[in-house]
């Protein structure tokens, strides 16, 4: 299972760099300094059937490439998933892996969507939900290197397997140094996009042995954000970036495999039923009785001090798509200035994703989006970066620890709290402490909730529980 995780783990996503500039009409492009708060524009998407679109999820081909299935077998041995009960070579590997027919004709396995989209919830596992238990703090450099070093060995330089992994595995083993993340939980995704668009050539996606841009050394990651929101966004990803089509967007796993543009194009034309599936995703309710009256007093509390950047909810959902300026919010501003400056930036908007229809592109902006809050009771740790271990915390900055360790039990989660039952540290030492002096993950900002009293403070807390 352990080494599992280590490969399936590298699977990356998306989210790359844009251009500072739009020619796009529908969005309202403020000049900066009125940038305080803006409105996304809402951009039609495509959808389809929810059912195709999930077995495309759980038993398809988007990342391409993968290790030849009977090597995985004989190095990982058989498991049995129970979570998803699929059929044939899927029925026999863990949940977080697919196995599908590589570019090349042969079976191969690699990581999905569920490895960072998936997490254990009061014993139940929720698709959707970040995993937050997923660990990338420690080098995969050698892991890669013997992994390579296995395929080519096990079947020879000649070999259709050696051909099927190659593009994938020399590519695991030239960016290992850019998926460690310097604090427990935390997933750089943002950065192996980064490195696979480094490795891929703009217009037709092949791969390159030598890359396009240096791949900045500084490493970070952030919160796995929950997949049931989407279908309230218009824009996705922490800064809201992510623009234009969403098929594009959310296929951007297939870079860490895929042989080139047209299988790319095939891809794609599954993802209208991925977003039907991500449309219909719920979050799960909140477990044990909430007190109304109590809830109902922080409703009110809600509607005038949360609701104009984070929208309404019940009857009539509301939700404004907002993003706020670094300045308002005040959380970390690594992320943000980082995505403004990377070098993938370019490269994504010259690129097949954002050249060729349905077009998608990146647009990094000085904030955050303000997220819909459904479900919010089982998302900790908060803020982007995953840096506030409990809602209570988030509503009251003097309560966030700045060196906080969660439980060792696997799982765990303090549902009345609610959040990650944790203790505080004398110290940023060790793996397992996250530490939120480091750039990156400062737990300040957003004090929307400082000047509540405490007994305002739960009664907001009964209401975000049963949203
Ligand atoms: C390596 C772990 C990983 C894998 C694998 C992964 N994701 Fe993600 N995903 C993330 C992280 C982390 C983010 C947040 C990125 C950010 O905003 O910088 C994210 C963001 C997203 C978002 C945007 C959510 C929002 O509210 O803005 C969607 C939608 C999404 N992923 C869908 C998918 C789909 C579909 C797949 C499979 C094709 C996938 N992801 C594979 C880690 C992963
Ligand atoms: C001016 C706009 C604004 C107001 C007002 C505001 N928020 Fe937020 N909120 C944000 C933004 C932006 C973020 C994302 C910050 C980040 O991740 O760095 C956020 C994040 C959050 C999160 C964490 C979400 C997550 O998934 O980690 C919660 C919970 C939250 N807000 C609740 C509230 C509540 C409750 C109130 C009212 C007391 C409130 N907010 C008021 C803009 C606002």
């Amino acid at each position: 299972m352990k080494w599992q995780y280590v490969f399936t783990g590298l699977l990356g996503l998306l989210v790359v760099i844009g251009c500072t500039h739009s020619r796009h009409a529908y969005l309202l492009d403020l000049p900066e300094s009125e940038r305080v708060i803006y409105r996304i524009f809402p951009q039609p998407q495509p959808t389809g059937d929810p059912q195709k679109g999930f077995e495309y999820l759980v038993y398809g081909d988007y990342v391409g490439n993968g290790i030849p299935l009977k090597l995985y077998q004989k190095t990982f041995g058989s498991a049995q998933d129970s979570v998803l009960k699929r059929e044939g070579d899927n029925g026999r590997v863990a949940y977080n892996v697919n196995v599908f027919e590589s570019w090349y004709g042969e079976k191969v396995v690699n990581g999905n969507c569920f490895t960072c989209h998936a997490a254990v919830l009061e014993g139940q596992m929720v698709l959707g939900l970040g995993n937050s238990s997923l660990e990338f703090n420690r080098s995969k450099r050698l892991h890669t290197a013997i992994l390579n070093w296995m395929v080519k060995r096990h079947y020879g330089k000649k070999s259709p397997q050696w051909a099927a992994f190659r593009e994938h595995g020399q590519w695991l083993k030239a960016t290992a140094a850019a998926t460690i993340v310097d604090n427990p939980g935390v997933n750089p995704a943002l950065r192996i996009e980064e490195a696979t668009l480094a490795y891929r050539q703009p217009a037709d996606l092949s791969f390159r042995a030598e890359p396009n841009f240096e791949i900045p050394r500084r490493a970070f990651g952030v919160d796995v954000p929950p997949l049931w929101t989407l279908k309230k966004k218009q824009a996705l990803y922490y800064n809201g970036m992510g623009r234009g089509d969403f098929t594009k967007l959310l296929m951007q796993a297939c870079l860490l495999g895929i042989h080139d543009s047209s299988a790319a194009r095939r891809v794609q034309q599954h993802f209208p039923d991925v977003i039907a599936w991500l449309q219909q995703l719920e979050p799960p309710s909140y477990p044990i009785p909430v007190d109304t009256q109590l809830a109902l007093r922080g409703k009110s509390i809600f509607e005038q001090q949360c609701e104009k950047c984070h929208g309404s909810y019940g009857e009539k959902p509301f939700y404004p798509n907002k993003i706020v300026h670094l300045d308002e919010v005040g959380t970390d501003p690594y992320y943000a200035l980082y995505a403004l400056q990377s070098p993938g930036n370019a490269w994504y908007n010259q690129s097949w994703f954002a050249q060729t229809p349905p077009k998608a592109y990146s647009k990094p902006s000085y904030g955050y989006v303000a997220p819909p809050l459904d479900g919010i009771w089982a998302t900790a740790p908060y803020l982007h970066n995953g840096s506030v271990p409990t809602l209570e915390a988030l509503l009251d900055s003097r309560k966030r620890p700045t060196y906080w360790q969660r439980s060792k039990q696997e799982g765990a989660y303090d549902i009345q709290a609610p959040g990650l039952p944790y203790r505080e540290k004398a110290s940023g030492a060790g793996k397992r402490t996250y530490n939120t002096r480091l750039p990156g993950y400062g737990n300040q900002g957003h004090t929307y909730g400082d000047t509540l009293s405490q007994a305002e403070r739960k009664a907001l807390i009964a209401y975000l529980k049963t949203l």
